[in-house]
């Protein structure tokens, strides 16, 4: 899905720089060149930011548990 239309960016292309290390607006900005023009796609960009981080909080606790946890 297209969220950046001025850059030609995707939301794939936003989640690939945020999963990168890219954790704010200006970051992702940098990396791809989303948002850099009108700014009408922040939004967008930001619900990004916010579900990647989740998923990131999200995998990391399933990484951390022990094996013994996660079996039993
Ligand atoms: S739509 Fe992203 S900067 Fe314009």
């Amino acid at each position: 899905m297209l969220v950046c239309h001025c850059n030609g960016i995707s939301d794939r292309t936003i989640r690939r720089v945020i999963r990168g290390g890219a954790n704010s607006l200006g970051e992702v900005r940098s990396a791809c060149g989303a948002g850099g023009c009108c700014q009408s796609c922040t939004p967008a960009i930001r619900k990004l930011l916010r579900l990647e981080t989740a998923q990131t909080e999200r995998d990391a606790d399933t990484t951390d548990r022990p094996q013994s946890a996660a079996s039993a």
